[in-house]
Formats: structure tokens, C-alpha cells, sequence
């Protein structure tokens, strides 16, 4: 079974979880694709949610698929969100941000009662930090928040190289906040929570992708099947 195959099957694994009346925080990438996918052929055939999208581009795919959409602004909050992940390790800590969308992704998660995480299973790892950790920035003033975000790693011992995310165009790669990212290799993150409390304290950081304590379920799938880690 190829990898996109195994995606779709984590997809379809977590629709088991969507039950009429619920709003849905829908994630960024190629995995919460499928989920957003199943979802618009379940409301085509009659299940009431409403969405509330992570991104532009997962705001036109539900729209494609007739998934009726909101804002978090005219919600209090959302029962469940379906999201994807670049990393998860065993405490369900993740890396995101591999598609640029982690700060709607962040927002949307912690305004959910439950995260179910999506994902084929060559992301499970032992440890965060073989993805780059992408650090969603500010461009003004760029220099010195790099600066600061090295002291940072440093601090946790951390030697990582950073680099600034190129779109198709070669230019920054600009998010839907209007802001770059910089992926920084870091290599294994013995303390994840910490660094994510360090990087948000730096003037400059609007957020990164580490996911401390955001998720409650992870759906990995591979070629054994489906496994639920809670
Ligand atoms: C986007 C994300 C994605 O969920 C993450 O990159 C995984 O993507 P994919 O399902 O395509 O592997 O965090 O910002």
C-alpha cells in the first residue's frame, strides 16, 4: 500500500469520530486532504458539521467538497479537531508546520475539546527534532529574532542550522498571517515543552510548530494496520 493510501485510511479512521451536530476544526496538508475529502461524501449523504478550516487551501478543498465552513469567531468552541503532523512522539508532543499553516493549526487545535492526529506511520518517532522545527516570524526585525532564537537552542543545547523557507517563486515563503517561517534542523529535542516555552517568549515569534500537549489521539496508519495511540 503506498503512502497515500495509508493517509486516507488514517482519514477514514478518524471520520469514525464525527457524529452529527459537531463543529470540526479541519487541518492543513495532504492527509487532513482525505479527511476533508471522506467528510464532504458523509455531508453529501446527509451528516451535519460545520468546519471550521486551518488554511486557505483547506478552506477552498472543503468548499469544493461541500463542507459547510464557519469562523472560530462565531463558535465558542469546537468539539473536535482532525489535524495531520510532520512528527508525533509517544506523549503525542508533534512537530507542525511542514505545510506552513501552523499557527491557524494552533489556534483552531486549542479551541477544540479533542485533536485526533492523522497521519501514515513514518511519522511516529521516539523522540521530536528530525523535522525541521519550523519557527513562524515576523519579518521586521528579522536579524535580531534569529539572534534570539540561536540563543534559544543554545540554551538547550540545541546546534541546529536555521534557514529561511523559499516559496515556488524563490522568494519567503509568506503563511496566511502574512508572516515567513524558518525551519531550523535541530536534531533530537530532549525537552520539547521547554524550548516551546522559550520560542514563545522571543519578541518576533508569532509561533512554532511544536504541539505540547494539544493532541488526544493519534491515528497512525501502516502496513500492520491502524494504530491508536490515547
Ligand atoms: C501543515 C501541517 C501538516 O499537517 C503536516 O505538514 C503534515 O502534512 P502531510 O499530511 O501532508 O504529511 O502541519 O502546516
Amino acid at each position: 500500500m503506498n503512502m497515500d493510501e495509508l493517509k486516507r485510511q488514517a482519514a477514514a479512521k478518524a471520520l469514525e469520530h464525527v457524529r452529527d451536530g459537531m463543529k470540526l476544526g479541519l487541518g492543513t496538508g495532504s492527509t487532513a486532504k482525505h479527511f476533508v475529502e471522506l467528510l464532504g461524501e458523509r455531508v453529501a449523504g446527509g451528516l451535519k458539521v460545520i468546519g471550521v478550516p486551518t488554511s486557505e487551501t483547506t478552506r477552498a478543498d472543503a468548499q469544493r467538497c461541500g463542507v459547510p465552513l464557519t469562523t472560530l469567531d462565531e463558535v465558542d468552541r469546537l468539539d473536535l479537531t482532525v489535524d495531520g503532523a510532520d512528527e508525533v512522539d509517544p506523549a503525542l508532543n508533534l512537530i507542525k508546520g511542514g505545510g506552513g499553516a501552523l499557527l491557524r493549526e494552533k489556534i483552531v487545535a486549542a479551541a477544540s475539546d479533542r485533536m485526533i492526529v492523522i497521519a501514515d506511520d513514518s511519522k511516529w518517532v521516539p523522540t521530536l527534532g528530525r523535522f525541521p522545527l519550523p519557527v513562524e516570524v515576523i519579518p521586521f526585525g528579522l536579524s535580531a529574532t534569529r539572534r534570539a532564537i540561536a540563543d534559544v537552542f543554545a540554551k538547550c543545547g540545541l546546534h541546529g542550522e536555521m534557514a529561511i523557507r523559499s516559496g515556488k517563486d524563490g522568494h519567503a515563503f509568506v503563511t496566511d498571517g502574512g508572516h515567513w517561517i524558518i525551519d531550523a534542523r535541530l536534531g533530537t529535542i530532549t525537552d520539547a515543552p521547554r524550548l516551546a516555552g522559550l520560542l514563545g517568549a522571543i519578541p518576533g515569534v508569532v509561533e512554532h510548530g511544536l504541539f505540547i500537549g494539544l493532541a488526544s489521539t493519534a491515528m497512525l496508519a501502516g502496513s500492520q494496520g491502524i494504530r491508536v495511540f490515547e
